[in-house]
């Protein structure tokens, strides 16, 4: 029985390898998903198969209860939501981190001594540490994303240092731990430690400005990752540790593209800010008037242009307008025009937030580029769309040292001879800073949901 679960577990690790393999590109990113359902499936089956207690039922129970709960979760979540129930997903992981490590600390049939005891006693203290570090990490993203808490950072006095005691004292309190036999004196250890890291949590990610949430996302999937191999560690299950580790690199490369994406530096973001002003937000005035245009002037620009960039944001998400720029792009193609795409690689609010939504909507994938390969075009462009994007096209970014956005690169529209930016006021983004390029002279605004404006325009255009 023992080899066939062996066996089953290696051929669910390669699934996971090729389901990663599989979503990294467009193309192949359905397949990829089916790998990685397939192995789940697999490991699923293999470790209930492996369960020697004959405490079935209790798996059964939490499997039912966890799936009913998932799917209506799953059914209700709009697509704007998915980050949230993300973080929501990464705090499970790291509260079962820290519950499995304290069951390992205080299941009383463990007797180990000598080599066997420091790896056990190892294995709980880095579990528990993660995994109240990615618990409470988690929930403080999850309230920021969800309007719940101001996605302002919290700019404590002296954070740097209150962080820098705050993993001082685990190292220290782990070395006390690690050694010792159970008594009230390691339970002691280990409960301060545990309240340090969840306290040490809160506070790394609510130092975190809301322009830097894309890397504290992809982040903490990362440490969840981490806290999964912890977790593989002291329940000796190997699929969990060769998981765990798959997710926590992934997700640490992820955050490192990110950061390169966003011109932040990791060790930075990871540390909590350290080393940055934390992007303090400012939503000062800017000088100027912006103009707004109707749909039909929208129309007759479009009938006008030979070159038409669109560049969508989470405003064509919240307005699912997925389907209307889809169509307006066939329409404007059908007149021989040359349209494309360019994607901001923190456009929305999940990595690839844009490109599911326009490949939901057909839109062929080789009109639809990253913003390395667009940005470099705008000058040479008659008409750019921007649609509910805002953050990420925001010329501060480049123009003003000051601004928590500066030196994060953004598609540099204002360049093109005419852009038109669709959303419904003139409110900041995420980020909060105001925006300078509606102001531009050579910018218009469409005022109203992207939805009604594109189908008003769409209607327009074929008039
Ligand atoms: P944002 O800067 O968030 O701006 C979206 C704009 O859409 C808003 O200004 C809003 O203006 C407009 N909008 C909302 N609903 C609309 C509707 N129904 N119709 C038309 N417009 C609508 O968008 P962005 O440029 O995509 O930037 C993303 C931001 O989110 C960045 O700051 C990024 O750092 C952050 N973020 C990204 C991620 C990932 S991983 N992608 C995760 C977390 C945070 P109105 O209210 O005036 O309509």
């Amino acid at each position: 029985m023992n080899g066939m679960i062996a066996m089953a577990y290696l051929f669910s690790a390669v699934m996971f390898i090729l389901s990663l393999g599989g979503l990294s590109s467009h193309e192949t990113a359905r397949r990829g998903n089916i790998y990685g359902m397939v192995g789940m499936a697999v490991a699923i089956i293999a470790t209930i198969a492996g369960i020697t207690s004959g405490a079935y039922w209790m798996v059964i129970i939490a499997m039912v209860v966890g799936a009913a709960i998932g799917l209506s979760l799953a059914k209700r979540v709009a697509m704007t939501q998915m980050p949230q129930m993300v973080a929501l997903l990464h705090s499970f992981v790291g509260l079962a981190a820290v519950l499995i490590g304290w069951g390992g600390f205080l299941d009383p049939r463990v007797n180990l001594h000598g080599s066997a005891h420091v790896v056990h006693s190892t294995e709980i203290y880095l579990g528990v540490f993660i995994g109240a570090i990615t618990l409470t990490g988690s929930l403080v993203a999850f309230c920021k994303l969800q309007g719940l808490v101001s996605g302002r950072p919290l700019m404590l006095p002296a954070r740097h240092w209150l962080n820098l005691i705050a993993i001082l004292a685990c190292i220290v309190l782990g070395v006390l731990f690690v050694p010792a036999q159970v008594n009230a004196a390691t339970t002691l250890n280990l409960l301060v430690m545990t309240a340090i890291a969840l306290l040490l949590g809160i506070h790394l990610v609510a130092a975190i400005g809301g322009a830097d949430m894309p890397v504290v996302i992809s982040m903490l999937n990362s440490y969840s990752g981490w806290a999964a191999a912890a977790t593989g560690f002291m329940l000796g299950n190997d699929l969990l540790i060769v998981v765990g580790a798959l997710v926590g690199s992934s997700g640490a490369i992820l955050s490192y593209i990110m950061c390169r994406g966003m011109n932040r530096s990791f060790i930075s973001v990871i540390l909590g800010g350290f080393g940055s002003d934390g992007g303090e937000v400012s939503d000062e005035e800017v000088d100027g008037e912006a103009i707004a245009i109707d749909q039909q002037e929208l129309a007759d620009d479009l009938k006008a242009a030979d070159s038409i960039i669109i560049v969508p944001g989470f405003g064509m998400a919240v307005a699912h307008a997925q389907q209307a720029v889809s169509d307006l792009t066939d329409r404007l193609r059908g007149m021989g025009k040359t349209v494309r795409f360019g994607i901001h690689p923190v456009a929305g609010r999940l990595p690839g937030h844009m490109n599911v939504l326009l490949a939901e909507a057909n839109v062929p994938y080789d009109i639809v580029l990253e913003m390395d390969e667009i940005n470099s075009d705008f000058p040479s462009t008659d008409l750019v769309l921007v649609i509910g994007a805002n953050d990420t096209v925001n010329p501060d970014a480049v123009e003003k040292p000051g601004s928590p956005i500066a030196g994060m690169p953004v598609l540099e529209v204002w360049k093109a001879r005419r852009v038109v930016v669709l959303k419904r006021s003139m409110a900041s983004g995420y980020a909060g800073v105001a925006n300078p390029l509606f102001y531009k002279e050579n910018a218009r605004m469409l005022f109203g949901d992207a939805k009604d404006s594109l189908q008003g325009v769409l209607g327009k255009v074929c008039d």
